[in-house]
């Protein structure tokens, strides 16, 4: 019964973000042709002054997607509401960054074509960009969304954390229609970027009752995370970078895991069930095997609809 009601839910919160308009990749073709170059070059521009830009734009996509479907909420600094307690001030703002990058190319598109395109397209393709620019696979971005006209800091609590385990990782996904297979592939984002010491301090001090640390992260890799992130560390800037090609988009990331050298337990929590162990595993050995996956999956993810309108202006609602 209870196994019922939670796969109905399940299927309510995926039909009611999956049902509206469909996206193709042809939907600018006679409004905006250049879309795609347009938002390109942008990202390009901001990344030559700015490297850690591309992790911060990916990230920010996949935030969109979580919650209220990839509908621009993330971008709002004002809702139609008035409410400036956006998703963007909720407690992930914190690693939320370069918002200019995504206003810097929604400038250049209203630019060539006016009121065209949706702020959650342009997000859509940067994030492809900013995946292309970090060396990793590029696809063709099926586009169309729109852009929605609420945005909660309180609905921010909807991400899954980094001290999640499997079963909870796969219940967040699933909620949005998306498999074990694509967590682990979509979890490959963490092939970039960077972590605050707040992320991961679980697994670094009082882990359980009767380990300081995490037993599954490997002893040497722990010592050194303690020393950027000592205890009661009081510099809110300080933490870690994801792996040790943090611009470079590979799949160095399920080698991490399998040397227990992942930052948060999401990451090594993969590697806790044979249910996702034998993906990690295929991964770690095939960089190509990773693309072609983190593709399908960020086709899926960045699919997962939401919104209504085409914003003029990404930070504001359409008045
Ligand atoms: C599976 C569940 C996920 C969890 C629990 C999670 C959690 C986190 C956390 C805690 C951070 C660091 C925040 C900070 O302390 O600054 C982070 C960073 C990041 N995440 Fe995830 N994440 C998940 C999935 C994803 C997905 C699906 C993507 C993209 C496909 C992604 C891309 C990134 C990137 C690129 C960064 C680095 C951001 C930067 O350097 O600015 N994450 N994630
Ligand atoms: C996001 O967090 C930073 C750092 O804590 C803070 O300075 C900034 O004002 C926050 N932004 C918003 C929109 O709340
Ligand atoms: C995962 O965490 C939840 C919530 O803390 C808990 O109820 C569940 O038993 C955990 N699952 C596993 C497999 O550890």
């Amino acid at each position: 019964m209870a196994f019922v009601a939670a796969f109905l839910s399940s299927l309510v919160i995926f039909t009611a973000f999956s049902l509206s308009n469909a996206l193709s990749v042809n939907h600018y073709a006679k409004t905006c042709p250049n879309v795609d170059c347009i938002i390109t070059n942008a990202v390009k521009e901001a990344y030559k002054k700015d490297n850690t830009v591309l992790a911060a734009v990916l990230r920010m996509h996949f935030h969109d997607c979580f919650i209220r479907g990839c509908d621009a909420s993330v971008l709002l600094d004002f809702d139609s509401t008035g409410n400036n307690k956006v998703e963007k001030s909720g407690p992930p703002n914190l690693s939320l960054h370069a918002f200019f990058v995504i206003d810097n190319a929604k400038k250049a598109v209203e630019a060539a074509c006016p009121g065209v395109v949706s702020c959650a397209d342009v997000l859509a393709l940067a994030a492809r960009d900013a995946v292309v620019l970090a060396g990793g696979p590029t696809w063709e971005v099926p586009k169309g969304r729109k852009d929605g006209r609420t945005s909660l800091a309180s609905e921010t609590i909807q991400l899954p954390a980094p001290t999640f385990n499997l079963s909870q990782l796969q219940q967040s996904f699933a909620q949005r229609g998306l498999n074990l297979g694509d967590l682990v592939a979509l979890s490959g984002g963490h092939s970039l970027g960077f972590s605050h010491c707040s992320s991961f301090q679980n697994r670094i001090h009082n882990f359980d009752k009767t380990h300081d640390i995490d037993p599954s992260i490997n002893p040497s890799f722990a010592e050194s995370l303690k020393n950027v992130c000592p205890a009661h560390n009081k510099v809110r800037q300080a933490g870690s970078i994801m792996d040790p090609s943090p611009t470079l988009f590979d799949n160095t990331y399920y080698k991490l895991i399998l040397q227990g050298k992942s930052l948060f337990s999401s990451d090594q929590a993969l590697f806790t069930s044979p249910s996702t162990k034998h993906l990690v595993l295929k991964y770690a050995k095939s960089k190509e095997a990773f693309y072609e996956a983190f593709v399908k999956s960020m086709i899926k993810m960045s699919s997962i609809n939401g919104g209504q309108e085409i914003r003029k202006n990404c930070r504001k609602v359409n008045s």
